[in-house]
């Protein structure tokens, strides 16, 4: 499939080179190509964050909360395609606050403003485990969340290509629980001394 990562930060970087090792196509989405700040690394093409929009059948959003409206107004129409919304939406430097409404969810928030099929997951562990999961004994557990469940088919596919073990959540309306995993997987990072490669995982009594 042909993959935009929007982002080529934390969550980008991990995600772009183990799609590519499964055998996606795909591209850097960034602010501008031409900043040696993006250049080097992992051999992935940059392309504008709209060409790369316009040329993916799949958009990963590997962004902050607070760059979601800007994004979507660069990428513009985006029918027929694919958002995967990794995004957990709290504030990292002051307690973990939610930065918006408890009632909702970012997933929700982000599909009432776009054509795309939106699908939350990827946001439930840290990015180290989005880079390595094929390299786990246990397959790590990511639930995927979203009303299209043809896209949810495509995006739990893609998830188990680069190795974790992929769940239907349900619908859209379960990304705020998805959310809430994350956020209680940042708070055992940052205040527990949980290793931030550590992963979801589940078990039944016939499993080791
Ligand atoms: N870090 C984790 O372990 C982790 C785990 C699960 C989920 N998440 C979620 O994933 C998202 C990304 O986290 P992160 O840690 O990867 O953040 P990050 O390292 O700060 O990277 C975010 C990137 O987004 C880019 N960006 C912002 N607006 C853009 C636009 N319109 N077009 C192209 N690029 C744009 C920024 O580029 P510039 O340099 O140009 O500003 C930056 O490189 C967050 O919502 C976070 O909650 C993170």
């Amino acid at each position: 499939m042909r993959i935009a990562v929007i982002g080529k930060g934390r969550v980008g970087t991990a995600l772009a080179p183990n799609l590519a090792q499964a055998g996606h196509e795909v591209v850097y989405g960034v602010r501008d190509p031409a900043d040696p700040k993006y250049a080097g690394g992992d051999g992935i093409p940059l392309k504008t964050t709209r060409e790369a929009a316009e040329w993916a059948e799949i958009i990963i959003a590997a962004i902050m909360w607070e760059a979601v409206d800007g994004l979507l107004d660069e990428c513009g129409d985006l029918s027929g395609k694919i958002l995967i919304d990794c995004i957990n939406p709290y504030d990292f430097m002051g307690g973990l606050k939610p930065l918006i409404d408890g009632n909702q969810s970012a997933a929700q928030l982000i599909a009432a403003r776009t054509e795309a099929a939106v699908v939350k997951t990827l946001n439930q562990v840290g990015a180290p485990v989005m880079a390595r999961a094929r390299d786990y004994p246990i397959r790590p557990l990511q639930f995927v969340a979203a009303d299209d469940e043809a896209a949810k088919r495509k995006v739990m596919s893609l998830l188990h290509d680069i190795g974790f073990d992929a769940r239907d959540a349900g619908g859209l309306d379960y990304a705020a629980d998805l959310e809430g995993m994350a956020r209680l997987w940042i708070a055992q990072a940052f205040a527990h001394g949980m290793a931030p490669d550590t992963g979801w995982a589940l078990i039944g009594p016939g499993e080791a």
